[in-house]
């Protein structure tokens, strides 16, 4: 539907006499929550300055100039918005044709020109198991990640991984004399996490092991081998198993460039600040104040040592220069709003405006579990491996439940398990806490992944007994139902649902476009029987089939999810 939003566009610069760009109007167009009022509607509240006069008379001098055509049969004015209404017929073949002959590249976009975009997402803490706190942003940057390539941005991903800090002093004490007791290569980050608790319990009792720590970490910052390597070890098995799962889940980076790339960039922030004369000194440590409303941003610690801050200060910094990026995206959860507030603030003395301005984060809610309907290793910490691997095995007894001859019955099973964590956890808004129910999360009905791709898979069973071939000549004039036409606009909302889920950093809003593309396909589906005698209907209503199943495929695929072709 996206010509024909170019149109109104057109034909409303043409009524106002080319006094506002094309661009300004395609950029205010909106698809109209209530169908009542339309399939489009422009507010007109903006130009009142412009024009100098009310939106209700602008709206009206619109509506009396425009031109109606085949694709437009009425236009309405309520309230300062111009609400238009689509001729069905014409908008069914324009939007089906459109979809069918674009398929898999069915809502790309060159919107985004090139631009560079940074999208900074996981960024899990080396040396511990992955666990569900980092589940949610992995997924979620992963998704936004998928759009923007759509729309043609030039994107990076990092993951800024949490592998600097005065903890791998200890660790690496730990690991000097536990090492023996166990096998690095096999389950490591459990391994190292146990080593961890260990040695941190045995320095509680003993105060001389922090000493050695310290040492270790200064040992560490001043690049000495034997400590080098040992964190090297450390970060190599991290990486590894987190790449593993990163497999399972289909997502991946460009750069796993965290806390200790800066470790030796921090130098220079120091100097830039201390030169501009917003490092202060307070109670012996080194701040730069943001403002009434917030603490003062910590860049030296009073003991002499750098923090998180300042290697993300360091971060800003190289990217600029590295990346020239026009946004740098940050997912975090909201524990951190106040981090980003503050070292987005200091920024401004470190890179130019328009990279300060390109800073964004974005920031979700808690997990909670549902108690009782899951099990943990330690009763506290979910890890991402067993959350997985649960509802892999969940999803393979559901399927052989229904069918136990069905092929390649693991993968399927990987496909649905994996992909009902990932819509489950994309289909909240990010403000909002999630309280986690697995089961729920794996019905083949209700607002789920599985609902989902079990809507694609039905659409393609309709196709594969009908025979379907898509180069049929099709006369979508038929298709006229009221579930007909709805599905069909619904449909050709989806680029500018994309673009509306960038817009808002929120993949939520495609989930739930898609759990409504299900829903109204079903209805079809239930009111329209497609195996019907008549040849053209049956042909047009199987290129509404087609066409569901090509935007289902697509959207899951942003989400990043697969589709089974059986389940
Ligand atoms: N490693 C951090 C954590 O687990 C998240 C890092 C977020 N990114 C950043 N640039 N600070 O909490």
């Amino acid at each position: 539907m996206e010509d024909i939003k170019e149109i109104i566009a057109e034909s409303i610069v043409l009524s106002l006499d080319n006094k506002i760009s094309k661009n300004d109007v395609l950029d205010k167009i909106e698809i109209p929550k209530d169908k009542e009022h339309g399939d489009f509607s422009y507010p007109c509240f903006n130009l009142a300055k412009i024009l100098k006069n009310s939106p209700v008379n602008i709206a009206n001098t619109i509506k009396e100039k425009i031109v109606l055509n085949d694709k437009i049969s009425k236009v309405e004015v309520i309230n300062g918005y111009l609400n238009f209404y689509l001729n069905n017929t014409n908008v069914t073949s324009t939007v089906l044709n459109e979809i069918i002959s674009k398929n898999e590249k069915y809502g790309d976009t060159n919107i985004g020109n090139g631009e560079n975009i940074i999208v900074e997402y996981s960024s899990p803490n080396i040396a511990k198991p992955f666990h569900l706190g980092h589940f949610r942003n992995t997924v979620l940057g992963a998704s936004l990640y998928n759009m923007y390539k759509i729309c043609g941005y030039n994107v990076t991903r990092i993951n800024h991984l949490g592998d600097w800090g005065r903890q791998f002093g200890l660790l690496i004490e730990g690991y000097k004399r536990f090492k023996d007791e166990y096998d690095i290569t096999k389950d490591s980050l459990n391994v190292l996490l146990d080593i961890y608790i260990r040695i941190n319990k045995l320095a509680k009792e003993d105060e001389s092991i922090f000493d050695i720590a310290r040492e270790n970490f200064k040992k560490l910052e001043e690049g000495n081998e034997e400590i080098l390597k040992l964190w090297k070890i450390f970060r190599d098995v991290s990486i590894k198993e987190y790449k593993r799962i990163y497999d399972i889940l289909g997502c991946g980076f460009d750069s796993y460039n965290g806390e200790a790339f800066y470790s030796d960039k921090m130098d220079e922030v120091i100097q830039i600040l201390d030169k501009k004369g917003v490092l202060v000194d307070s109670q012996g440590a080194k701040v730069v104040n943001v403002g009434e409303n917030m603490p003062p941003c910590i860049v030296v610690k009073s003991n002499g040592s750098t923090i998180y801050a300042t290697r993300d200060l360091a971060a800003i910094l190289y990217r600029a220069r590295t990346y020239d990026f026009s946004k740098c995206i940050y997912i975090t959860g909201s524990e951190q709003i106040l981090h980003f507030k503050q070292i987005f603030e200091v920024a401004k003395y470190l890179v130019d405006e328009k990279y300060q301005k390109g800073l964004i984060h974005i920031s979700y809610g808690m997990i909670r579990l549902k108690t009782g309907k899951m099990s943990t290793r330690d009763g506290t910490i979910v890890y991402i491996n067993d959350l997985i691997e649960d509802a892999i095995k969940k999803a393979k007894d559901i399927i052989i439940a229904k069918d136990a001859n069905l092929e390649d019955i693991d993968n399927i099973a990987k496909q649905i398990g994996v992909g009902a964590l990932i819509f489950n956890y994309l289909k909240t808004t990010k403000v909002k806490d999630i309280i986690f129910d697995l089961d729920e999360t794996l019905r083949f009905d209700g607002e789920t992944g599985p609902y989902v791709q079990y809507t694609y898979v039905r659409a393609k069973s309709i196709l594969n007994k009908v025979k379907f071939d898509t180069k049929t000549k099709i006369d979508y004039n038929l298709l006229n139902t009221k579930q007909e036409i709805e599905l069909v606009k619904e449909l050709g909302k989806f680029p500018n649902i994309v673009l509306k889920a960038l817009e808002e950093y929120e993949p939520a809003i495609l989930a739930r476009y898609l759990i409504d593309v299900a829903t109204l396909f079903s209805r079809f589906y239930n009111e329209c029987p497609v195996l019907v005698d008549d040849e053209n209907l049956k042909n047009a209503r199987c290129g509404l089939v087609y066409a569901t199943s090509i935007v289902i495929k697509k959207g899951l695929s942003l989400l990043g999810i697969e589709c089974p072709e059986k389940m």
